[in-house]
């Protein structure tokens, strides 16, 4: 090729030896990552360190070499930093806009970086030290809201409403234990994520472009300064999978989905035909037309977000499925909605962790509404057994005393004694305790029923668990 073709069109100086003209200027926006990965800038110069620093301890950069690559590195995250980093289009993506601007600061010595490495290593290497972090957060905020849910749930351990089937009435509860199934259902959250993290744990850096690297490095070393377990034990699959970032979202999107269904009791136990709870009007907004509306946004948002995290686990578990080994150019589509997947479920986390602590729950309209309903009819079918009936004739005796209740427009326990006589015989003055809602929630005392001495036991169970949580936190 001759001279002046050349300087006609400069390809890119990175990886442009091979090139005879310059990328396309669409082209070139089109596979620039730039724009979003420089997200991952303080793990791409953490783990460069890391690299270089094993790189200089195995001779293969000299100490002073390392030494100019450290300065000019620290230079680099400091422009970042103070929003005076130059990104450019045409470096393609965060490890070159570094590298480059490296060189542009320390001169040939950051050209030596590179040395044994890949981009796809490098990736690979930050992305999984950007979701580490990330997990941490999100587990924080998690503990932040189980630990909003058990307080209230301590303060409720005798308050009664109705529970749900169907979302009919189906048998009275405490408000306590309903609180704490939400705390259940995010305790597995967090065991799921705390499984992500500890398989995400290990180091990829050496796998360099797929089959690894000639040069004499010391992997786990590297591993080792990054704080992974581990290096990864395959170069190839190091580099292509990004299983990991689809089990975060799959958690995510299980977080996400217990978060909508509390929402959606959230919005159902506010409105005006429940009034089980009062969100404070911080919380919430108004209409532009309707002066009296207050809506429940926050929960209402939380649901509707949740729709966006499944998104993005369908969009990562469709970006891997047709991949070949190793590296493909697809993957640099697992970072947007990887990004948004932490940023969205960080958000609604935070707004339920705020939120919860400031309900306002409403006994009174909770007790009048387990009083509707017949919420203590498997009481007297259980009153009926223990005296002797078989569960299903017990069950058939109630069924005809409630349809008679339905017809006369009362309650169970509003029925008199002869009444209920006239359905069976065998029923004393007793009777009315096991029909009272006090009576029906303490009866349910075993492990796992909702009765108060047992909600006060799991409060104070649950209270021990996550205390566990933060103590081993902070001996990490
Ligand atoms: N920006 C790329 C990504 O996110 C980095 C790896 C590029 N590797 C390559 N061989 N083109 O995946």
């Amino acid at each position: 090729m001759s001279q002046s073709k050349k300087s006609q069109s400069t390809p890119s100086a990175l990886w442009g030896g091979r090139f005879a003209e310059a990328t396309d200027t669409f082209v070139q926006r089109f596979t620039a990552s730039q724009g979003f990965d420089r997200l991952l800038a303080p793990q791409d110069i953490r783990g460069s360190l890391a690299h270089a620093r094993m790189l200089a301890v195995q001779g293969i950069l000299s100490k002073t070499e390392f030494e100019e690559i450290e300065s000019g590195l620290a230079t680099i995250a400091l422009e970042i930093k103070e929003g005076r980093f130059d990104w450019r289009v045409d470096r393609e993506d965060v490890h070159m806009n570094i590298e480059a601007r490296l060189t542009e600061i320390i001169g040939e010595t950051g050209k030596k970086l590179h040395t044994g490495r890949s981009r796809n290593d490098q990736v690979a290497t930050d992305i999984r030290l950007w979701l580490r972090e990330a997990i941490d957060v999100i587990c924080a905020e998690l503990t932040r809201l189980q630990e909003g849910i058990v307080n209230l749930a301590g303060e409720h351990t005798d308050t009664v409403m109705p529970g749900f089937t169907h979302l009919q009435v189906a048998q009275p509860i405490t408000f306590g234990h309903h609180l704490l199934a939400w705390y259940e259902m995010l305790e597995r959250d967090f065991g799921r994520l705390q499984d992500c993290r500890g398989r995400l744990n290990e180091c990829p850096l050496g796998a360099a472009a797929l089959a690894g690297t000639t040069f004499g490095i010391d992997r786990n070393m590297t591993a080792a300064d990054l704080g992974f377990d581990q290096p990864t034990r395959n170069s190839l699959d190091s580099v292509s999978d990004r299983d990991f970032a689809i089990e975060f979202a799959a958690a995510a999107a299980l977080v996400g989905t217990h978060l909508s269904r509390m929402a959606e009791e959230l919005v159902i136990w506010t409105s005006a035909q429940f009034s089980f709870v009062t969100i404070p009007d911080r919380f919430c907004t108004g209409s532009s037309i309707m002066p009296q509306k207050k809506n429940p946004d926050v929960p209402e948002l939380v649901r509707g977000k949740t729709g966006r995290i499944n998104g993005h686990l369908v969009a990562l578990l469709t970006l891997m499925k047709a991949q070949p080994l190793a590296y493909n150019k697809d993957n640099q589509e697992d970072k947007e909605p990887l990004f948004d997947c932490v940023a969205t479920l960080h958000d609604c986390l935070r707004a339920f962790a705020d939120m919860v602590p400031a309900l306002h729950p409403n006994r009174d309209a909770m007790g009048s509404a387990a009083l509707e309903g017949f919420a203590t009819a498997t009481d007297l079918a259980d009153y009926l057994v223990r005296r002797g009936l078989p569960f299903r004739d017990a069950h058939e005796v109630v069924g005809r005393a409630v349809a008679h209740c339905i017809a006369e427009g009362c309650r169970l326990e509003d029925l008199a004694l002869e009444t209920l006589h006239d359905f069976h015989n065998n029923i004393d003055i007793d009777v009315f305790e096991v029909l009272t809602l006090q009576g029906s929630v303490a009866a349910r005392d075993h492990i796992g029923g909702t009765s108060p001495t047992q909600v006060k036991a799991a409060v104070a169970a649950a209270r021990e668990r996550l205390a566990g949580r933060l103590t081993a936190d902070r001996e990490a």
